[in-house]
C-alpha cells in the first residue's frame, strides 16, 4: 500500500512486525546516522513515538538502516543511487541502501506501511506491519515538483513544509519559480532594488517578501538533508514586470513600469541586446549559482510575446552561457528550443499538453539533439494550479478542462513527444503556479492527492510498450493506495482535496 509503487513488492506470511515500546533506530554506515534521525523525528510526527537512534548492531524489534555498497536495490544487482530494499520481518525492520538517499526513501515506504497515528484512538500497541520484502528504485532521476513563490509569496517556513509534504511521496527535485512579473524574491546584493521594490507586493496585491540569501541557503540546505535538491528559476526575458519596476535601465524605453498584480502574461521584456542587461543577467546568474550546490539553473525563457523573435534567441543563448559559464547546467521552458546554439546538455521543460500541438515537440526535441534531456510537465495532467472541478473557486482553467486524479495519473512520459523515449526523458515535474493560490494550505489541497500521482508516473516502472496507458495505470487501486496517504496528512495536519476516486477515510477532528 505504498505510493509510489514500488519495483517488487513481496508479502510473506507469518506474524507481523510490531513497533514496541522498547524499539530502536539501529545505524551503520555513512550517512546513516543522520537518516536515522530523520525517520525517528517522522515517526514522532507520524504516529507520537520517540526512538532513539544508537550506533551498535539491532536486537529483536529494532528499526535497522544500513547504508553499504551492494545494498541499492537495482534490477541488475549493481546498486542504483536512489535504490533501497525494505525488510519487514517479526524480529525487526531493515532498510538497506547504497547512499543516504536511497535509505531515506526506504525510510518514507516504511512511514507508509506503518498506520499513523497509531491504530484507532492513537492505541500505540497496533503500530504494527505485516511481513514484506520491498526491492525499489526509480524510473526517473528526476521527480519534481515546482511552486511559485513569485505570484504569492511563501516564506521558509512555509517553503519547509512543502519540502515535507513532497519527500513523503519521495520526489526528489524542488523547482523554486522565484521571479516573475509579479514578484522578485531572491535578494541579490548587487541588484538590491529588485527585492526592494519587486519583492514588494504580489498578485492581487498580496503581502510580498523575498528570501535573504542566507534564508534561501537554509531552505536549500533543508531540502538537502531530505534529498531533494533545488532548482532556483529567473525566468527572463519575459515575465520580468517585477525587475522592470525595481530598475528603470532594464527598460526598453528606459521607463521603469509600474508594480504588477494582475494575471495576464506575455508583456513584459528585458531590454534584450543592451550592456546594462548584459551585466544584469551575469549578476543574477553568478549570484544565484553561488547560492546553489545543485547543477541546474532554470532560466525560463516562456511566453516571451513581447520581445521579438531574433532577439529572445540571442538572448537566450547568451544568457544560457552565462549560466554554464557559471557551472551549472541551463534549464529552460520548451519555448527556449527555438534557439539552436544552447550550450550542449541544455536541459529542456515541456510543458504543452500530453498531446503535443503547435510546434512544441520541436522546440522540446531541440534540447534532445543539442545533447540534453527533457523534463515533462504537460499542462492537462501536471500543472497543479487547474482546477480539479469545474467551478472551483481557487485554480485556473486555461487548459479547457478541469485536471482530475485520473488525468494527473493516466499518462507515460514516453509516450508524449514522438522519438523521445526515457533515455532522453531526465524526468517529471508537477507545478503549481500561484495566481490564485494564496496560502500553504491552499498549496496543499492543490497539490495534494494530484502530486501522489505524478510522483508514480516519475518513480514506479514503465508500463510495457505493448500495453495502453489507461491498462497500465489502475486508478481503483491507486485510489485505494492514496487513501492510506491521507492517514498521514491527517497525522501531520497536510491538507489535501478530498476528490472522487478515492476511498478516504472518515474525516478527523
Ligand atoms: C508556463 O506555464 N508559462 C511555463
Amino acid at each position: 500500500m505504498v505510493v509510489p509503487r514500488p519495483v517488487l513488492t513481496q508479502p510473506s506470511p507469518g506474524s507481523p512486525f510490531v513497533l514496541g515500546p522498547t524499539a530502536r533506530i539501529s545505524v551503520a554506515g555513512p550517512g546513516a546516522d543522520a537518516v536515522g534521525r530523520l525517520l525517528s523525528e517522522a515517526l514522532a510526527d507520524d504516529c507520537s513515538r520517540d526512538l532513539p537512534v544508537v550506533a551498535e548492531p539491532p536486537a529483536f524489534g529494532d528499526i535497522a538502516v544500513v547504508i553499504a555498497h551492494g545494498e541499492g536495490a537495482h534490477d541488475d544487482g549493481s546498486d542504483s543511487a536512489e535504490g533501497y530494499t525494505l525488510e519487514v520481518a517479526a524480529e525487526g525492520v531493515r532498510i538497506g541502501a547504497a547512499t543516504p538517499a536511497g535509505a531515506f526513501w526506504g525510510v518514507q515506504t516504511l512511514r507508509q506501511l506503518l498506520p499513523a497515528a497509531g491504530d484507532g484512538d492513537g492505541d500505540r500497541d497496533g503500530l504494527t506491519v505485516e511481513q514484506v520484502r520491498i526491492h525499489d528504485h526509480p524510473r526517473y532521476a528526476y521527480r519534481g515538483a515546482m511552486l511559485d513563490v513569485a505570484r504569492h509569496f511563501f516564506t521558509p517556513a512555509e517553503v519547509k513544509r512543502f519540502i515535507d509534504a513532497i519527500v513523503l511521496l519521495k520526489v526528489n527535485h524542488l523547482h523554486l519559480h522565484l521571479t516573475d512579473d509579479q514578484g522578485w524574491r531572491i535578494h541579490i546584493e548587487s541588484w538590491p532594488e529588485l527585492t526592494r521594490i519587486g519583492g514588494s507586493t504580489g498578485s492581487d496585491g498580496s503581502r510580498g517578501g523575498f528570501y535573504t540569501q542566507d534564508e534561501f541557503r537554509n531552505i536549500v540546505a533543508y531540502a538537502a538533508e531530505r534529498n531533494v535538491t533545488v532548482v532556483p528559476e529567473l525566468d527572463m526575458p519575459g515575465h520580468t514586470n517585477a525587475a522592470l519596476a525595481s530598475y528603470p535601465v532594464l527598460n526598453p524605453d528606459g521607463v521603469a513600469r509600474p508594480l504588477y498584480t494582475g494575471s495576464d502574461v506575455g508583456f513584459s521584456t528585458l531590454r534584450t541586446g543592451d550592456a546594462v542587461t548584459r551585466r544584469f543577467v551575469r549578476d543574477v546568474v553568478r549570484e544565484v549559482a553561488a547560492l546553489t550546490p545543485g547543477p541546474l539553473l532554470h532560466l525560463g525563457g516562456d511566453e516571451c510575446l513581447s520581445t521579438a523573435p531574433d532577439d529572445f534567441v540571442a538572448f537566450v543563448e547568451e544568457a544560457a552561457h552565462v549560466v554554464a559559464e557559471n557551472g551549472k547546467t541551463p534549464v529552460g521552458w520548451h519555448e527556449m528550443g527555438k534557439a539552436h546554439g544552447l550550450p550542449a546538455g541544455t536541459v529542456g521543460q515541456y510543458w504543452d499538453f500530453t498531446t503535443p500541438r503547435d510546434r512544441s515537440a520541436e522546440y522540446a526535441v531541440t534540447f534532445v539533439r543539442g545533447g540534453g534531456s527533457l523534463i515533462l510537465s504537460p499542462s492537462d495532467a501536471a500543472y497543479l494550479d487547474i482546477v480539479y472541478a469545474e467551478g472551483d473557486p481557487i485554480g485556473q482553467d486555461w487548459t479547457g478542462k478541469p485536471t482530475t486524479l485520473r488525468d494527473a495519473f493516466v499518462w507515460d512520459p514516453a509516450r508524449v513527444i514522438p522519438g523521445v523515449g526515457d533515455a532522453h526523458i531526465l524526468g517529471v515535474e508537477a507545478a503549481l503556479w500561484t495566481e490564485t493560490v494564496g496560502t500553504i494550505e491552499e498549496v496543499e489541497e492543490m497539490v495534494l492527492p494530484r502530486l501522489a500521482a505524478v510522483a508514480e508516473v516519475g518513480w514506479s516502472p514503465a508500463p510495457a510498450d505493448t500495453e495502453p496507458v489507461e491498462a497500465a495505470r489502475d486508478l481503483d487501486e491507486f485510489g485505494a493506495r492514496v487513501a492510506r496517504l491521507a492517514e498521514h496528512w491527517d497525522a501531520t495536519g497536510t491538507r489535501y482535496r478530498r476528490v472522487p476516486d478515492v476511498p478516504w477515510p472518515e474525516p478527523v477532528g
